[in-house]
């Protein structure tokens, strides 16, 4: 674990002990393009084996966020602190089309036993049974899986998943939600989930923040009983609070950032 001088050096994405009270710790983030102050301070903790989602605009910087996190973005300053293993998942599944599912999940992976490896984690989403198929034989949710298991096969303490859902239609939406939800669960995988999506954030966060203006703007503990039911009334007061910050609830606020349709990087 190192500590850097918040703003004089770049961002540390440093391997941490696994016995730390804090799975990511991250202080003072900044991130500028060109004359534009993207992240302006955000400050995060999260608890190992806690599941956090990260709502905002479009365009609020939450890809730049989760880039930061995952060790994927050198420029940034301030100090962030993450486990040893990370993995990213983006809402495109980014198959390489030249390359069967199976490979795609054992990319990278070296040893005797890759392909054991890669059919282990295309079994705990379920689609082990396509493991010789070729990425555009697969259904949108399909290959969504197949990179969620190219995710899970590295063994990560720490799950950035950047809006996987975005694409998928309704039903195939819901099941993967339940999907991640009890895999992370299983597991006891800390995550951080961007959705620009209020009710899949109640759904699995135990947690949601609100990123605005550069800065985690607002919280929201989600202390509800699982499976949650999104017709309940407890719910739905989490939902109007969390559609009031971003602006869209029926409520007094108006609408400076309207609700993100996502097509970010
Ligand atoms: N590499 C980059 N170079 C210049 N501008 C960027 C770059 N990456 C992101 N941005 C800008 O930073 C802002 C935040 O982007 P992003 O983090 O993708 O937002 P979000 O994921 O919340 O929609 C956007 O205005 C985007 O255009
Ligand atoms: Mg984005």
């Amino acid at each position: 674990m190192t500590s850097l001088l918040p703003g004089t050096v770049p961002a540390d994405t440093t391997a941490d002990t696994p016995v730390a009270a804090l799975a990511v710790d991250a202080h003072d983030v900044r991130r500028r393009f060109g004359e534009r102050d993207i992240l302006r301070g955000v400050d995060l903790q999260v608890r190992p084996g806690e599941f956090l989602a990260l709502l905002g605009a479009s365009g609020s910087g939450k890809t730049t966020l989760l880039k930061i996190l995952g060790g994927l973005d050198r420029e940034a300053q301030g100090r962030v602190r993450v486990p040893a293993r990370v993995s990213i998942a983006f809402q495109e599944p980014r198959l390489l089309p030249w390359q069967k599912a199976w490979r795609n999940v054992a990319f990278g992976l070296r040893g005797a036993d890759v392909r054991d490896r890669a059919l282990a984690a295309l079994r705990e989403v379920g689609l082990e049974h396509l493991a010789d198929q070729w990425p555009k034989t697969l259904s949108g949710g399909e290959a969504q899986r197949v990179a969620l298991a190219r995710a899970l096969v590295r063994d990560p303490d720490l799950l950035l998943l950047d809006e996987p859902l975005a694409a998928l239609d309704a039903l195939t939406r819901l099941r993967m939600q339940r999907l991640i939800a009890d895999l992370c669960a299983r597991r006891g995988l800390t995550a951080i989930l961007v959705t620009h999506d209020v009710d899949e954030a109640v759904t699995l966060a135990d947690r949601a923040v609100v990123l605005r203006e550069g800065a985690l703007a607002h919280e929201l503990p989600v202390d509800l009983d699982r499976p949650r039911d999104p017709s309940g009334p407890e719910f739905g007061t989490h939902r109007d609070q969390l559609l009031g910050w971003l602006g869209v609830g029926n409520a007094a606020t108006p609408s400076e950032d309207p609700l993100p349709e996502e097509n970010t990087p």
